[in-house]
């Protein structure tokens, strides 16, 4: 039956909760089709063996109390192992074991970041090493955001001055790349607030956390392609086009060495200092006609990351 299954459950079971869940959620529907079946045919039959005849007199009806114990008694039962079950599972499910890595969340319209351990940090990019325990402490810096990743089956609303947690554990069918994404509305950049969890062997997991990787050295000599990298992984692309379209944020065509009008009407260059400047204090200067809604990048871009920033607003000149 696992065609069906994966009619409406993710074909991943990448966590140790997926195959409970979903074996309960099957359950419960093999257990409504059951009565719905049931229930349906003996309707049909007694429209039809009770149907309309001419001369036909319902006779008088008392009650039935073995009929009525029976099914009273039953559903109830049923209802109450149901409820166990899933009591049980949501205990598994939210309480984290000792032993589990912690990485703190933060959700802010309209991009995730991470913090591990170690104090390394990474937007849009979550990694785990593959069957350790991993602790998601959560929170949000304006409204409500949810993280959600449907191939681990764990979903948690993310809540403005409150710490929410979750918890799991991926298996070796995981490792590679899956979806993470924001699953309760949070302004006009929800649909675009998503993040990949990669699920690493221990030694990948190690090496990236080592080095926060080495990729960026390939592009030495034509930093604006690791800019470009950039602009789409720290979620600059959510806001900010290449194209010279107008989005949440000004376009970067054309900007560098020009003269920008802000709101408080003063005009300011566009050169390095200006940009770096709007990355790690956005609010500072706000390009007219943009809501000041950027959040700071303080600590979350490399010197190299930066540069390679950079060096794609110069090249789209
Ligand atoms: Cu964050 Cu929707």
């Amino acid at each position: 039956m696992e065609w069906l299954r994966t009619m409406w459950l993710p074909v991943s079971q990448g966590s140790d909760f997926a195959k409970e869940i979903d074996g309960l959620f099957m359950d419960i529907f093999w257990l409504s089709m059951f009565f719905f079946v049931g229930i349906v045919a003996a309707m049909i039959y007694f429209a039809w063996r009770y149907r309309f005849k001419p001369g036909r007199v319902t006779p008088h009806q008392t009650h039935n109390t073995t009929l009525e114990v029976v099914w009273t008694v039953i559903p109830t039962l049923i209802i109450l192992v149901l409820f166990f079950v899933g009591v049980i599972s949501y205990m598994k499910f939210a309480v984290a074991p000792g032993e589990a890595m912690e990485i703190q969340i933060t959700g802010k319209q309209w991009l995730w970041t991470f913090e591990y351990p170690d104090g390394t940090r990474s937007v849009n990019e979550m990694h785990v090493p593959v069957n350790k325990n991993v602790r998601l402490v959560m929170t949000s810096e304006d409204v409500l955001h949810d993280f959600y990743v449907p191939d681990m089956r764990i979903k948690r609303d993310l809540i403005p001055g409150r710490y929410t947690q979750i918890w799991f554990r991926s298996n070796n069918s995981a490792i590679g790349e899956h979806v993470a994404t924001c699953a309760e509305y949070c302004g006009k950049g929800h649909s675009d607030m998503h993040a990949k969890l990669l699920v690493d062997s221990q030694a990948d997991f190690d090496k990236w956390m080592a080095t926060g990787g080495t990729e960026w050295e390939d592009y030495k000599g034509h930093m604006w392609d690791w800019g470009k990298i950039q602009w789409d992984r720290k979620g600059c692309s959510t806001c900010h086009t290449l194209d010279g379209t107008s989005s949440k944020g000004p376009t970067w065509k054309g900007i560098w060495g020009t003269m920008v009008t802000l709101s408080d009407g003063k005009t300011v260059l566009v050169d390095e200092a200006y940009v770096r400047e709007s990355m790690m204090l956005p609010q500072a200067k706000i390009v007219k006609g943009f809501d000041p809604v950027m959040p700071t990048f303080q600590g979350l871009l490399r010197e190299n990351e930066i540069q390679g920033l950079v060096a794609l607003i110069k090249s789209l000149q």
